[in-house]
């Protein structure tokens, strides 16, 4: 049996990511929590991991102890500004005390600024349809990061706006205000202007600061070699994965019913920060005028999750890396997501070693990837799927909040202490793997 390491360069970063409305609990005050009372989704956040309540502190003792040496968390909105005219000191400051914990443990700390969850005051204004949401985000983020940024100089404006304004504008499983296509694209030049106005503002206050945001990149397939599936197959493509980084990349974000010019948004990333999980294949679907009349579904025989949420295609992370290398040239790239629902654990070992052998692989084209976050440290409130799903490498008890481990917190651990995967790991923690991750 060989005996090998994939060694990653000195100073990569390893961590995980959490979001505020996940972890935090209690969050009355953010659209989400009025649509779980309104039973839009599957069960309710409640305590969630109670990272509010400050269980955050034994949670990154258990990143720290296993070896992580970087966080991306999330600042709520809606506790910051809990109203249009009144800022929360001990909000921000609480955020202070966890951007120390993480100094303390000697770990980089990542602030995303926007995490799908907005102020209600905002969302009943249908703040992101209109212009003046641009300068209403900024003054959050300008108020946000002068307060924060003795402890962070690495930050993420939006998680995934593309899925923000389909998940919810477009196919409704997130709130939204008013839907419809051109509403959602609407919300994604917003988005686009808002980014743009963090991305300067950000740096005139630190300006060692590096900016960016996180996209969901979902690298599709067409079902067959037919018109109508390669047509429906390019518009989701273009929808979900194009009109972000085409306006960061030209000022022109190319969407689904036409170019909108946003020149302001050209060159606003000093990184791109990739959230892979999956590869689709879409067929036409009549019945799906919303979805642009394509069905997403995983070919047969994939590798599915336990709640067949996600199909393991590592491969498919490999030729993320490299589109996003080819589309931002010369720009960093960090994984800021990447994980899959397992309460069992039966896929997450493998699917964990198979994906970061997959960036060992582009790290060693000298493809620019610096750090790799795994969604999620603990299992943490799902949106819509509420706790049906469990994306944790340590579980929770959402009764009791004790966490247990999974095998994948030990797996992960000795991943990040080694600064590589070897075949021991592989042998101990997926052995049906070994074959493919180390032929001989
Ligand atoms: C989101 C996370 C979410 C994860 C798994 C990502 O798209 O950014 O908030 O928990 O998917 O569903």
């Amino acid at each position: 049996m060989p005996q090998a390491t994939y060694h990653f360069p000195r100073g990569f970063l390893w961590g995980t990511a959490t979001a505020s409305h996940q972890v935090e609990g209690n969050n009355t005050n953010n659209q989400w929590w009025k649509f779980e009372q309104d039973g839009h989704t599957d069960g309710k956040s409640g305590l969630a991991c109670d990272w509010w309540g400050g269980r955050w502190k034994e949670d990154f003792d258990r990143a720290a102890e296993g070896g992580q040496n970087a966080h991306r968390f999330s600042v709520e909105w809606s506790r910051i500004q809990p109203t249009p005219d009144t800022w929360d000191e001990n909000a921000l400051e609480h955020y202070r005390n966890m951007l120390r914990g993480l100094r303390e443990r000697g770990m980089t700390a990542m602030v995303t600024l926007h995490h799908f969850s907005d102020p209600l005051w905002l969302y009943e204004m249908c703040g992101w349809e209109h212009d003046d949401i641009v300068s209403m985000f900024e003054k959050f983020v300008r108020k946000t990061v002068e307060a924060l940024k003795e402890y962070c100089t690495l930050w993420c404006t939006l998680n995934e706006p593309n899925g923000y304004a389909l998940n919810g504008y477009v196919i409704g499983t997130f709130p939204a205000c008013n839907k419809g296509l051109r509403t959602a694209i609407r919300v994604e030049a917003n988005m686009l202007r808002a980014h743009a106005a963090a991305y300067r503002a950000i740096h005139e206050i630190q300006p060692e600061a590096r900016v960016g945001y996180a996209l969901h990149y979902r690298p599709m397939a067409a079902h067959s070699k037919s018109p109508l599936d390669i047509l429906v197959r390019n518009l989701q493509y273009n929808a979900l994965n194009i009109s972000f980084p085409s306006a960061i990349n030209t000022g022109v974000m190319k969407s689904t019913l036409g170019n909108i010019r946003i020149p302001e948004a050209k060159g606003t990333q000093d990184y791109f920060g990739l959230n892979y999980y999956s590869v689709d294949t879409v067929k036409f679907d009549i019945t799906k005028p919303r979805e642009v009349f394509g069905t997403r579904y995983f070919p047969e025989g994939s590798d599915l999750s336990a709640t067949k949420y996600i199909a393991n295609i590592p491969e498919g992370l490999f030729d993320s890396i490299k589109w996003a290398m080819r589309t931002h040239p010369d720009t960093p790239i960090l994984i800021t997501e990447n994980g899959v629902e397992d309460a069992e654990d039966k896929m997450r070992p493998r699917y964990i070693a198979q994906h970061i052998h997959q960036v060992w692989r582009a790290v060693n084209f000298n493809f620019p990837v610096k750090g790799y976050f795994h969604w999620s440290l603990v299992d943490n409130f799902e949106w819509e799927r509420g706790w049906t799903q469990r994306f944790g490498l340590w579980g929770l008890d959402v009764e009791t909040q004790k966490r247990i481990k999974r095998p994948s917190a030990d797996l992960y651990a000795e991943i990040c202490k080694e600064n590589g995967l070897s075949s021991e790991m592989v042998q101990k923690y997926c052995p049906e793997v070994f074959d493919k991750l180390f032929p001989v």
